[in-house]
């Protein structure tokens, strides 16, 4: 019989550098208060110098080992979910996996944008689940920050920085990842689009002057794609796992807008308690949204062995992807609160720093 994939590490790391909607009324015309009600965003914390896709990635990614209680040598494969590597080329797996001592790990980028994590559990859990891997790292990470124009208020308010991890293992007892929903449609494919850097239109200085090497989004489209489109993969996944929107015992969804959340909320019959919220700290922060939730969740006490956990994303593309979980670790693995987490077993020391702009 094909093993399960079962989550037996997480993690997450945010960079300290806190923004807050008051350092961004300063750069764009923008307010707290438009922020606030129309997104749900207070805050997001920045990368700052030094900080990289891959450090971001290193510090979720040791959580989620120390966690798991796993040695990075026995690592099979590290994938890296995330639309802002640290290059176009090399991928940053490759980094992470040598940072962390992955010493026998193969690794690859996957670009699904803010579904991107969800694209990258079904893939570690398919490597499992055919035999051919054992102990597979699944990250989300950002690093948007360097990706966003910060004179356009119509995304500058929007995204912030982190990282998530999951370690996902082969096992022999029930539960784990029991359902999958993953969606593509090209033809939004310009609501969110970074249009230089690529194939069609190659960096150059006039790219470069006229900022089109940042996010540029149409909002509105994509608001309501994304409130379709968030209910449409939840209930496909829901489907696959054989259960309906009652079984389940938390909902994890990319924290893109609060209001977006609320409408899914509001279309899937969901109770609030239900579903875990951290928007108001970090903003979108795209691939690493959902992981950084999830571990959130889990220090928070929400999550319980035997629990079913539906995690469900939107992006670029446009991308969506959905996967449920029988949660089957003991939660108290993480023994320390977020923001606290462990750096190789240790706690980590890391005061939020005042703002500044990016
Ligand atoms: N501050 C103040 N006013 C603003 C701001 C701002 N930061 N941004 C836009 N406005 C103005 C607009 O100019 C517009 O003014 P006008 O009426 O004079 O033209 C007004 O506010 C309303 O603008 P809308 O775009 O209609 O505002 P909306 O209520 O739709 O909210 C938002 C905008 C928050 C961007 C929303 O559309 C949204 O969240 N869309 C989804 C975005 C998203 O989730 N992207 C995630 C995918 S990203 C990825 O995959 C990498």
């Amino acid at each position: 019989m094909a093993p399960n994939a079962v989550i037996t590490g997480w993690g997450m790391y945010a960079p300290p550098r806190v923004m807050t909607n008051d350092d961004l009324a300063k750069l764009v015309d923008t307010s707290d208060e438009w922020i606030v009600s129309r997104t749900g965003i207070r805050e997001r914390r920045i990368a700052g110098e030094g900080e990289t896709t891959t450090s971001l990635s290193v510090n979720a990614a040791r959580d989620a080992l120390a966690v798991a209680g796993m040695d990075p040598s026995q690592l099979d494969l590290v994938i890296v979910a995330t639309c802002s590597p640290d290059y176009p080329l090399p991928a940053t797996s490759v980094t992470v996996a040598t940072a962390l001592g992955a010493t026998h790990a193969a690794g690859f980028d996957l670009q699904a944008a803010c579904s991107g994590f969800l694209y990258g559990l079904a893939t570690g859990s398919s490597f499992i689940r055919s035999g051919m891997y054992r102990n597979v790292l699944v990250i989300g990470v950002e690093v948007l920050s360097r990706f966003i124009d910060w004179t356009d208020r119509n995304t500058c308010v929007l995204f912030g920085d982190g990282a998530g991890a999951v370690l996902l293992q082969a096992s022999d007892q029930a539960g784990g990842l029991i359902g999958f929903n993953l969606y593509s449609d090209g033809t939004g494919y310009e609501g969110i689009i970074v249009p230089a850097g690529g194939s069609v239109c190659p960096a150059s200085p006039k790219t470069t002057a006229e900022g089109q090497h940042f996010i540029r989004m149409a909002g509105r489209e994509v608001y309501k794609y994304a409130t379709r489109q968030l209910a449409d993969s939840a209930v496909a996944a829901l489907r696959d796992a054989g259960i309906g929107v009652a079984d389940v015992d938390q909902f994890v969804f990319h924290q893109a807008n609060l209001r977006i959340i609320e409408n899914v909320q509001k279309a899937l019959s969901i109770p609030e308690e239900k579903t875990y919220i951290n928007i108001e700290k970090y903003g979108n922060t795209s691939a690493a949204s959902v992981p950084m939730a999830l571990a959130e969740a889990v220090a928070a006490g929400r999550i319980k062995q035997g629990d079913k956990i539906l995690m469900v994303a939107f992006g670029a593309g446009y991308t969506a992807g959905a996967a449920v979980v029988e949660w089957t670790a003991d939660p108290a693995r993480a023994f320390l609160a977020p923001g606290e987490q462990t750096r190789l077993g240790k706690p980590r020391v890391a005061e939020p720093e005042m703002a500044v702009a990016g």
